[in-house]
């Protein structure tokens, strides 16, 4: 353990060694892809899927992969290795490079700038956990390619901040009518008894932690059903949840000022909710003992 918990491009360094060109492709345009991976005791959680989704990514914006999966893989244990928490973050990003000039077509024979760096892994309060939370909808202002994991983030920055300044947790954006997902989650409905997920395509980023969910609704005989939710059926929900690398599986109670559910639930996290959490639990423990995760 050096304390050297970034990497940047071929080096290892202490994160505030680690300085990029202020021509980098990254800051002048928001021309690259990034990934969050959960860390549980030093293991990282479906690094595969993780950099499975970066590939789909890169692909998407047509940036070349400058590793394969076991470069990656070699990146990502090095820097948890030399960090001295064991429940950590890894963020990794891949920009277009930093050309000499600005111009918006990709630069020709430049390498791209590749960066990941450790962080303890923040996830809710038990007062979170307990309540669950509150957060508002907006209408979904972003491009037509919300399936790709870029950097260009300024629509969720701003969907994410008019919750800060409402007092919420998160922003659950809607898209001519229909639930797409949270600001910097993936969101998801109980309808009596049956867990409703919005369908994977260009509206919505493809959540690991969403596909989890789904897999453990699946495995332990969870009525599930993956298809368009209109807006009048989340604010009927019986229980809003939403899901994210850092977050898990987060109950929502509130949504714009009026609580989720019905009866003396509302405004609790819901019974559904409380299993699904242990079995997300049980099985990321489970994958952190586990010598080959
Ligand atoms: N965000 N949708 C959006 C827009 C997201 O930014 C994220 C995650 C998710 C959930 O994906 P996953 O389950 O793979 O974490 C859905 C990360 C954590 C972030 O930007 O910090």
């Amino acid at each position: 353990m050096t304390g050297k918990t970034a990497y940047l491009n071929g080096r290892y360094l202490p994160l505030a060694e680690a300085k990029i060109s202020p021509l980098d492709r990254g800051f002048l345009f928001g021309d690259g892809a990034y990934e969050v991976v959960p860390v549980y005791s030093r293991r990282p959680f479906r690094l595969d899927e993780h950099l499975r989704r970066l590939q789909t990514t890169l692909d998407g914006i047509r940036l070349p992969n400058p590793h394969n999966a076991e470069e990656w893989k070699a990146i990502v244990l090095h820097v948890i290795a030399e960090a001295d928490f064991a429940d950590q973050s890894v963020y990794i990003e891949v920009t277009r490079g930093a050309d000499s000039k600005r111009d918006q077509a990709f630069p020709i024979g430049v390498a791209p700038t590749i960066f990941v760096f450790t962080s303890p892994l923040i996830t809710p309060t038990l007062e979170q956990r307990e309540s669950g939370i509150a957060v508002i909808s907006a209408v979904d202002i972003r491009w037509g390619r919300c399936d790709l994991k870029t950097v260009a983030l300024l629509a969720n920055v701003l969907m994410r901040q008019l919750a800060v300044d409402a007092g919420c947790a998160e922003t659950i954006m809607l898209r001519d009518g229909y639930l797409t997902e949270g600001a910097a989650s993936n969101i998801f409905v109980v309808q009596d008894g049956v867990i409703l997920a919005p369908p994977k395509d260009y509206r919505m980023l493809s959540g690991i932690t969403y596909d989890v969910v789904l897999e453990l609704a699946a495995q332990h005989g969870m009525p599930h059903q993956v298809r368009p939710i209109a807006e009048a059926e989340l604010r009927s929900a019986d229980e809003l949840w939403m899901t994210s690398s850092t977050k898990e599986v987060l109950a929502i109670t509130t949504l714009d000022g009026q609580p989720v559910g019905k009866g003396t639930g509302a405004g609790k996290p819901g019974p559904i909710l409380r299993r699904m959490y242990d079995w997300y639990c049980a099985f990321h423990d489970e994958v952190s003992r586990r010598a080959d995760a």
